[in-house]
Parts: structure tokens; C-alpha cells; sequence
């Protein structure tokens, strides 16, 4: 008997009580009637009658611990759970601060570019970045074996022999492909996105970069109308004063092609260290539509032409906001986009 009330006030000092539920627990297990103090007290009328008076004056110690416990450890729970506890706010604290997002400037580059092509008519047009290496190139009239399609520049997804390869779009041009199939001249679209190239990374070049590509198809389209269009748009995206060059080039999807610099907007055509001293910037690639691709879309070339032109977004970014390393674009590190919260 004697042990038996040993352990059990051993166990109620050490009791844990935690929440509301234990201390219901511990108050069923010692202090209800069918309890196990209440158990030892039975027990009582068993006990030798001369040994009585201690197991009486044991039970009655075991008892108010128990009491006294759940008592103090029912305070202890109710003063966590008051709702003055609860609602008390710190109002000498500091506030806590708004991060707003904002717009990246690739982004707002990409904005005025959209907004200067919508005013003169052009709609937006969009393709997905994994595209069949049929759109990526065969139908933009890219001979079979030319360099561009090497491993070295596209990241393939998949290649087999015969098969429509799927890679990651090298430009934005196939979404031209994907509008011809799909719609009648008149078309006038352009088409924003990114692109991918598998090229040495460095503060000039990364691996995914924006383009702008546009495309014109109708009946008597000229390159005078491509030479207007460019000339229109670059005036409102660099300044009033800006000229234009015209260089003759290739591509494989239009011919004629050119490719076009404006005058340096940073030193205005004077020479600085962004135009390598040449005065001049290279903004786009473009050309008449070729007649291969229009029949590839089964647009006839004797009834309808176009122009197509390609820009690239970022490299205009990096020089509009003075950012001299292109991967800063790409890493969405908060202590650089938030400079651009205005
Ligand atoms: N797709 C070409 C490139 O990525 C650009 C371009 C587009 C050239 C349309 C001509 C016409 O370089």
C-alpha cells in the first residue's frame, strides 16, 4: 500500500501537462471518483487498522498534490489562451514593409516595342518554345544540312533518324509559320518571345534570350514598306533624330535581306565604347518574305508578298537601363529588379 501511494505521487509530480486534453486526462486518472487516489482510499478499509492513521495522512498529501497540480496547471493553460494574451499588439514595433513587384526591363523594353507595332495595325501572335524542328527550320526553307540546325547552336529535345525532331526554338521566326498555316493574307502580326541558343555564356551572350519578330503578307507588299515600318518604329523607340543603315545580308527565309543599325543612341553616332566607335547598333534582321516559305504555307508568291523582320529585346534593355552583364537579366535577383519599381 505504502508503495502503491509512493509511486503514484511520483507520477502526478512528474505529470506532463501540455494542453487542455492532458490536463482532462490527468484529472480523470486522479481526481474523479473511480480515480486512482479514490482507488487507494477503498483500499484503506483492508489495511492493518494500526497503519491506518499514516496510509490516511499519505493519501490525504497524495490527494492535495494532485489537487493542487491541476489547479495550478489550469490557470497556467487559461492565461495562454485568453484572448487579452492573444490580441496584444506591440504598437511600438516597426511596420512591417511593402515589397511591390515590378515590371522587369525586359519587359518594359518588350511593352513599347508591342505598343508602337500595335499602333500601326500589327496584332500579337504567339507560339510555344518547344517547337518541331519542321517549323524551326525546314519550312523556314533551311537546307537540309545547314549550319544553323547544329548541335552546337539548338538544344535539341529529341533527334531520330526521320523523325520531327523537338527542340527548343532558336528564334521566333516559326511562329511565323504557325500564322500562315493558320490564317489568309492579309497578315500583320508580331510575335514576342523567348529563345534559345546553346552558346558560350558571358556577360554579352546567355543561353535564353527575347526576340521580337513581324510579319506583313499582302497583295503588292514592298521593301519600301518593310523600310517604312522599320524607320516608323525606330524613331518612336529611339528618338526622332535617329538614322537608319541598311546592310545587305542572309538569311535563309527571305530574299532580299538586310540587316539594321541605327545610329548609337547612347553617343548619338559620335563613337562610344557600346557601338565599338563605329557610331552604328545593330537592331534587327529582316527581308522579303521568301517565295519558297509563302508556298510552304500555300500563300501564292505571284499573288501575295511580305516582310518578315526579326529584333532582339534584351541587348536594347541592357543599353536603355546602362546594364553591362546580360545574365542579370536572367536571375531575377531581387536587389537588382527592385531598382525598377518606378
Ligand atoms: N530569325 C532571324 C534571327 O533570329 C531574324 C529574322 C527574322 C531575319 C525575320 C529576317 C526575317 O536571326
Amino acid at each position: 500500500m505504502k508503495n502503491s501511494i509512493e509511486t503514484l505521487q511520483q507520477e502526478i509530480e512528474t505529470y506532463v501537462i501540455e494542453n487542455t486534453d492532458q490536463l482532462e486526462t490527468f484529472r480523470l486518472r486522479f481526481l474523479v471518483r473511480k480515480g486512482s487516489i479514490a482507488g487507494l482510499f477503498d483500499r484503506m478499509k483492508d489495511a492493518d487498522p494500526s497503519e491506518r492513521p499514516l496510509y490516511g495522512q499519505l493519501l490525504n498529501r497524495l490527494k492535495k498534490t494532485a489537487e493542487q497540480k491541476y489547479d495550478a496547471e489550469k490557470k497556467k493553460l487559461e492565461a495562454l489562451s485568453s484572448p487579452q494574451k492573444k490580441k496584444r499588439i506591440d504598437l511600438t514595433l516597426p511596420g512591417r514593409k511593402d515589397h511591390p513587384g515590378s515590371e522587369h526591363p525586359v519587359q518594359k523594353v518588350l511593352g513599347d516595342m508591342k505598343q508602337i507595332f500595335r499602333a500601326m495595325g500589327f496584332s500579337i501572335a504567339t507560339g510555344p518554345e518547344l517547337e518541331h524542328d519542321s517549323y524551326n527550320f525546314d519550312m523556314l526553307n533551311f537546307p537540309a544540312n545547314h549550319p544553323a540546325r547544329d548541335m552546337q547552336d539548338t538544344f535539341f529535345i529529341t533527334r531520330e533518324e526521320g523523325q520531327d525532331d523537338l527542340l527548343l526554338r532558336t528564334h521566333t521566326s516559326p511562329v511565323q509559320i504557325r500564322v500562315m498555316l493558320e490564317e489568309k493574307p492579309p497578315i500583320r502580326v508580331i510575335c514576342p518571345g523567348k529563345v534559345y541558343r546553346n552558346e558560350a555564356i558571358s556577360a554579352r551572350s546567355y543561353c535564353v534570350f527575347h526576340q521580337l519578330e513581324g510579319l506583313y503578307i499582302d497583295k503588292h507588299v514592298s521593301f519600301a514598306d518593310l523600310k517604312a515600318t522599320i524607320y516608323s518604329f525606330a524613331k518612336q523607340m529611339f528618338g526622332s533624330d535617329v538614322q537608319l543603315r541598311f546592310r545587305p545580308s542572309f538569311f535563309p527565309f527571305t530574299e532580299p535581306s538586310a540587316e539594321v543599325d541605327v545610329t548609337c543612341y547612347l553617343c548619338g553616332g559620335k563613337g562610344c565604347k557600346v557601338c565599338k566607335h563605329s557610331g552604328w547598333l545593330e537592331i534587327l534582321g529582316c527581308g522579303m518574305v521568301h517565295p519558297n516559305v509563302l508556298r510552304n504555307c500555300s500563300i501564292d508568291p505571284e499573288e501575295f508578298s511580305g516582310f518578315a523582320f526579326g529584333m532582339g529585346v534584351d541587348r536594347t534593355a541592357l543599353l536603355r537601363y546602362k546594364i553591362d552583364d546580360i545574365r542579370l537579366l536572367f536571375e531575377n535577383d531581387v536587389r537588382m529588379l527592385e531598382q525598377f519599381s518606378q
